[in-house]
């Protein structure tokens, strides 16, 4: 797969931009600030309908401005896609998805139409932040593959805010029949928590294995060994509608007390082992590194086995801070995918084999802008 056509409009910092996007390498340089991550921020929103870097959908709206969109032309096996979200701070819904022109039902229909895999400095939190950042990293990659899974997720959530809400109401006293009604949302949480967790257990599965090798690859030392261990209370069982009901049925008392439910996927982890050990408290920056990139390049992997297409490979300011022997796994794993690259200078990119180069500026309004060469 790859984007054919980009369109920006009061987005971030740009008024308005067209960029036809080559097949291969395109590089993106020019100076802090003048709107580069921007760029692939857009395109990472067009795949799953979210920012790489905010959880807050309005900031990628221009200052003062009432609407923004992206709109993206993508190049598929199947043929041409052609998708916009929509963004209004004022009105509601604030976030809109249009395929081929039309509203789309709901924002997980724009699944699949776009797929792309950012790697950027702030992926080092997969590792460094709390299991939060971690279910994200899963969750966004795993909508791309398996479109189905982002309605599980959501159908999830909204029980488990339910069984909240219930709890919270139950301590004001406003319950009568509390048993009753948590076992009817007991039984909804395990059914729709099945549907989580098994995606989720098949696609760590995958990447471990993917990631592993991609690991021992680009490793200087080969003992190093790199594991991802899914961690979870359904993670490893045969059965989990009955282990869920189970947990939730034992923990019910504390839930009462704490006014939340603490059992569920929606607590899940990654254990990330180097040789074993905790990779966040053992390893060396540069491990680090390695084993994010390792994830990465598995992941593409992962999309073209699983989907028979190759994802946009977004590098945000990572390819100058690549030591050769990683660059060149990078540069393997990116044979024949459309990459974008983004650096401050021309010159960080050399090695890329670049079919395009952009300079992005800015204009006397702040509005960013590109210029080819
Ligand atoms: N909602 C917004 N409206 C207008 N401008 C914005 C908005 N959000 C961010 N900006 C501007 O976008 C610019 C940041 O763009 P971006 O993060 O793409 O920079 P960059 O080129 O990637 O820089 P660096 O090399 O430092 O990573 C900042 O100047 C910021 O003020
Ligand atoms: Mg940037």
């Amino acid at each position: 797969m790859y984007f054919t056509s980009l369109r920006l409009h009061h987005f971030r910092n740009y008024g308005s931009l067209e960029l036809s996007p080559v097949k291969g390498t395109t590089v993106l340089y020019g100076a802090n600030g003048s709107g580069k991550t921007n760029l692939l921020e857009a395109m990472h929103l067009l795949s799953v309908g979210r920012s790489h870097r905010t959880a807050v959908d309005r900031e990628m709206i221009a200052e003062g401005e009432s609407v923004a969109f992206v709109h993206g032309v993508t190049q598929r096996l199947d043929g041409k896609h052609e998708l916009e979200v929509r963004l209004y701070p004022l009105i509601k819904p604030q976030k809109r998805v249009l395929l081929y022109g039309k509203p789309a039902q709901r924002i997980s229909d724009m699944m699949g139409h776009a797929t792309t895999v950012m790697f950027g400095p702030e992926d080092l939190r997969i590792v460094r932040d709390g299991p939060a950042a971690r279910r994200r990293f899963i969750d966004m990659q795993l909508s791309q593959i398996r479109p189905s899974y982002l309605k599980a997720l959501k159908r999830y959530l909204s029980a488990l805010e339910s069984r909240n809400a219930l709890l919270r109401s139950a301590r004001c006293g406003q319950t009568d029949d509390l048993d009753a009604q948590l076992d009817a949302w007991d039984e909804q949480l395990a059914g729709a928590a099945v549907y989580v967790v098994e995606p989720r257990r098949w696609f760590l599965k995958e990447l471990a294995v993917n990631a592993a090798a991609q690991y021992a690859a680009i490793a200087e030392n080969p003992e190093e060994t790199f594991e991802l261990r899914y961690i979870g209370p359904l993670a490893t069982t045969e059965t989990p509608y009955r282990q869920m009901l189970a947990g939730l049925k034992r923990t019910r008392a504390e839930d009462r007390q704490r006014m939340y439910t603490g059992y569920g996927p929606h607590r899940d982890d990654l254990a990330m082992l180097l040789c074993g050990k905790e990779l966040r408290a053992f390893g060396s920056q540069g491990q680090l590194r390695t084993a994010v990139l390792s994830m990465k390049l598995g992941e593409i992997q992962l999309i073209e086995n699983e989907m028979g297409e190759t994802p946009t490979l977004l590098l945000d300011d990572v390819f100058s801070e690549l030591d050769a022997r990683r660059r060149n796994a990078l540069l393997q794993s990116a044979e024949g995918v459309q990459t974008i690259i983004t650096c401050t200078d021309r010159a960080d990119a050399a090695g890329a084999r670049a079919d395009a180069f952009f300079r992005v500026q800015t204009d006397g309004e702040n509005h960013a802008f590109l210029m080819e060469g």
